[in-house]
């Protein structure tokens, strides 16, 4: 009998430790990038005001640093209790095939979410009869952000494609506009690659390059490497020293005209800058690309042996709620990933943006995740640095093949 009332006594104990307790979450949404998530968070300790969360995050664009450490954790047992990571490979070809997940399938059927967000979405996150993480937002890559008074006085509009986007730049360069693109540090040139790749080869053949159809060696495909050389004489010599943020701030200045980045950079103009869209920044598809959407979307999982399960589940609850994506995505800059969040809590920015998600063709994001296996995203950075060594279109694409060849690519 004792023994009885000492094992639910424990029982008791071990659910008020989780009711209440800390919640660990780990992402890469430091400083800058910050007030979104804090927001969310919150709202979560309204909710839940006994559970203390600890907001930890590794600073450095879209997660470069942030992996790294949560690799260590991951392996060495000590997990965070929920971790941001890209919908995709980024989650599934690592952390899931190593089974250090848990599977939310049942989390999605108790709160209604397989109808809630779209079916594409939906597959991105399944894999191995399981759905690995909760999404909370849809990113747009493909965006080319200006600044509206200085072009006007330049007397330049935004191109719409790179040949017409070259033109431009040369006719800045005229004006003395010395870097009429603004560029960052080596994962922005990635970005910036994938929005040069999507304009020249268009969204058919861009597909294709991630299910092997189309070679990287091919000549179309070595055609964007041509291009990127090109558009590179544009930026500023310093861009490897430069965060996302403070390429951003050149064009916000008015040094450059142009800058080509996530929509994370409304976020970051709108919420911190406290710019207007459409006034103090006006965008438009990156040049060639007009009517698609290069996706990606932030999502956070479940790792397996976490402290304090309770807390997790109850952190993607609210991250996968209509309300938990209406308090984030209009301070982040993204669109909600459900489909019935309020547009009215949106800017104008977004607006388009969720009219676009709607009406364009959808593709998805190497840099961050969406389409390539994580193996073969995390070593796309050294086909970068090979290419910018040499300048050498070929080398570059014989690496890049070499790469995909290696993980699988089209197999
Ligand atoms: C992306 C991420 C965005 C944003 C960006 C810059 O990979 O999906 O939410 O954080 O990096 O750091």
């Amino acid at each position: 009998m004792k023994r009885r009332v000492l094992f639910v006594l424990l029982i008791l104990a071990a659910i008020a430790a989780q009711a209440d307790g800390k919640l660990e979450i780990f992402s890469w949404w430091a400083g800058d990038e910050g007030p979104a998530l804090e927001a969310l968070i919150k709202q979560y300790t309204t909710l839940y005001p006994t559970v203390q969360v600890i907001n930890s995050t590794v600073t450095g664009g879209s997660g470069v640093n942030a992996r790294a450490v949560l690799k260590t954790r991951m392996l060495g047992g000590d997990p965070p209790d929920s971790f941001q990571v890209h919908a995709g490979q980024e989650l599934i070809g690592t952390w899931v095939v190593a089974e250090r997940m848990e599977n939310l399938t049942s989390l999605f059927t108790s709160e209604g979410w397989k109808t809630k967000f779209p079916k594409g979405l939906i597959d991105l996150l399944s894999a191995k009869g399981g759905i690995w993480s909760v999404p909370v937002n849809i990113h747009r890559s493909n965006v080319m952000w200006y600044n509206p008074a200085r072009l006007k006085e330049w007397g330049v509009t935004a191109p719409k494609s790179w040949d017409e986007f070259l033109a431009t730049c040369k006719t800045l360069q005229g004006k003395g506009v010395q870097a009429p693109l603004s560029l960052g540090e080596n994962w922005t040139q990635q970005h910036l690659w994938e929005s040069v790749a999507l304009g020249v080869l268009g969204p058919e053949n861009y597909a294709a390059l991630w299910t092997g159809k189309l070679k990287f060696t091919d000549p179309r495909a070595v055609k964007v490497w041509e291009t990127f050389g090109k558009v590179l004489e544009y930026t500023n010599k310093d861009a490897a020293g430069l965060s996302w943020q403070q390429a951003t701030d050149r064009m916000v200045k008015g040094e450059s005209a142009f800058n080509i980045m996530g929509d994370w950079a409304a976020g970051y103009m709108t919420t911190t800058l406290k710019l207007k869209p459409g006034e103090g920044y006006g965008w438009a598809a990156s040049p060639g690309t007009a009517g698609t959407f290069m996706m990606l979307s932030d999502s956070f999982g479940l790792p397996k042996g976490i402290k304090n399960r309770t807390a997790a589940v109850n952190w993607l609850k609210l991250l996968g709620s209509r309300q938990g994506q209406d308090i984030f995505n209009p301070l982040k800059g993204s669109i909600a990933a459900r489909l019935d969040s309020d547009l009215n809590k949106y800017n104008a920015y977004l607006q388009a943006a969720a009219k676009d998600w709607k009406a364009n063709k959808i593709v998805g994001s190497l840099v961050h995740g969406a389409v390539a296996p994580e193996s073969f995203m995390s070593q796309f950075g050294t086909v970068m640095e090979i290419y910018l060594g040499g300048k050498n279109p070929t080398a570059a694409a014989n690496a890049a093949q070499a790469i995909a060849t290696q993980v699988g690519i089209g197999k």
